[in-house]
């Protein structure tokens, strides 16, 4: 913390085009009431300059070692923060960083530093799938660091692929979790790989029609977003979803149920657990119109046959590809809520269910929730209303608990 109580958030900044990126994560960090001290490499200064990380930061720029003798920097930057984030970390960076090099102020900051460390690696596909580089993440994972998979999509030129910095805006909330988290201990699922469904399936009837729910896919997205801060590889598999893609998760864009149970399945085989926060619909159309299904002057509609779609819970508990795997359910109940998640966590055989109450206006699309954590054990935890990500984490505390029971 500074003097005025803020917590002290070294901002490190390597020589990568995404770097212009980073003063938007800067901002996100000055104005939720964070001291930055913004530590740029060399390079980075080629793609943006010192007084905008300056006049962003209102803190004082420095690189080298070799400026501001007296306040020795090297060592007190680094000693003095709450945490440090590298974003965007360079393949050079990394692997700075995982040798522990102490060639410029940024490398001597990540030395020094007993705080929480956050790297936001970004760079062309090829060099972040090199084995010196993968090497590098491992050891630094390690250690405790958080280091975020970079996102797919378009990179510099005309490339598409793995190695894109994520949204500034989640890579800020990584930061924030893993502030609120604080020590190294925070990061209890670090070397985990965990499986989360998110969304709500669509079912279609013809090209332009479906059935589908209500879920957003919040709960699903918080869930993501508090494993990568407690340093788990996430797989997050959505089902029609419309929000942005938490930093750091391998998102499976999936439509319908059966879809998603390949996708789930396919990602579980290595995972150490497996969150079915999604709504998947219990049946589909048996028949799917392929031109449009037309109203006919005079005539009543044809009623529309239902199928059963697979059970990818009950399937998942009954298989476990892997094992000690979790496999977690939700359960949304209009009423007798304990009663039936109690019944209905035998019926499925998972280990743990969150079971909410719904109805018009509660839960579906809410920032907030409530509910009861139900353990085959017969534990029962409450989680009072609150954010999403307060029930993702006691969903975690639970599965981690099993995780090193087992
Ligand atoms: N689920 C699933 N596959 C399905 C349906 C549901 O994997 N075809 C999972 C959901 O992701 C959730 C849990 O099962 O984790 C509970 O789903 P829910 O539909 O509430 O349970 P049902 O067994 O369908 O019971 P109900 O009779 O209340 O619909």
């Amino acid at each position: 913390m500074d003097r005025s109580g803020k917590p002290r958030v070294v901002l490190g900044v390597s020589g990568g085009i995404a770097a212009y990126k980073a003063c938007e994560l800067l901002r996100r960090l000055t104005e939720s009431g964070h001291d930055v001290r913004v530590v740029p490499t060399g390079s980075a200064l080629r793609f943006v300059g010192e007084p905008t990380w300056a006049a962003l930061s209102g803190n004082p720029v420095t690189t080298g070692v070799w400026e501001d003798v007296h306040e020795v920097p090297h060592v007190r930057i680094g000693q003095e923060a709450d945490l440090v984030v590298v974003a965007p970390a360079t393949a050079d960076t990394l692997a700075r960083a995982a040798h522990g090099l102490a060639d410029d102020l940024l490398t001597n900051t990540l030395l020094t530093a007993r705080c929480p460390v956050v790297f936001a690696p970004a760079m062309h596909t090829e060099m972040w799938e090199h084995p010196a580089t993968a090497e590098n993440v491992a050891t630094l994972r390690r250690r405790g660091a958080v280091v975020i998979e970079p996102a797919v999509g378009r990179l510099t030129g005309k490339d598409t692929g793995k190695g894109r910095l994520p949204d500034p805006g989640e890579i800020f909330e990584v930061c924030r979790r893993v502030l609120a988290r604080g020590a190294a201990a925070g990061r209890d699922l670090a070397g985990r790989h965990v499986v989360i469904s998110a969304g709500g399936t669509r079912e279609p009837l013809d090209p332009v029609r479906f059935l589908g729910n209500r879920s957003s896919g919040r709960q699903g997205y918080a869930l993501a977003r508090t494993a990568v801060a407690r340093g788990a590889r996430v797989t997050l598999v959505a089902a029609n979803t419309a929000l942005p893609d938490p930093a750091g998760a391998d998102v499976v864009p999936v439509g319908t149920a059966v879809q998603l149970r390949e996708a789930v399945l396919k990602a579980a085989e290595d995972a150490d657990a497996v969150v079915m926060a999604a709504a998947v619909a219990d049946f589909r159309p048996a028949r799917y119109a392929q031109g449009k299904i037309k109203k006919r002057e005079g005539r009543e509609p044809e009623p529309v046959d239902l199928v059963r779609n697979p059970d990818v819970l009950a399937e998942l508990s009954a298989a476990r590809p892997r094992p000690g795997q979790v496999v977690v359910g939700f359960a949304a109940e209009t009423d007798d809520v304990l009663a039936n998640g109690r019944a209905k966590l035998a019926r499925k055989g998972c280990d743990l269910l969150v079971v909410n109450e719904v109805g018009e206006d509660k839960t579906f699309g809410a920032e907030e929730n409530e509910a009861v954590v139900l353990g085959a054990d017969g534990s029962e935890t409450h989680v009072p209303h609150g954010p999403k990500e307060a029930l993702a984490d006691t969903v975690w505390d639970a599965v981690v608990h099993m995780l090193n029971a087992g």
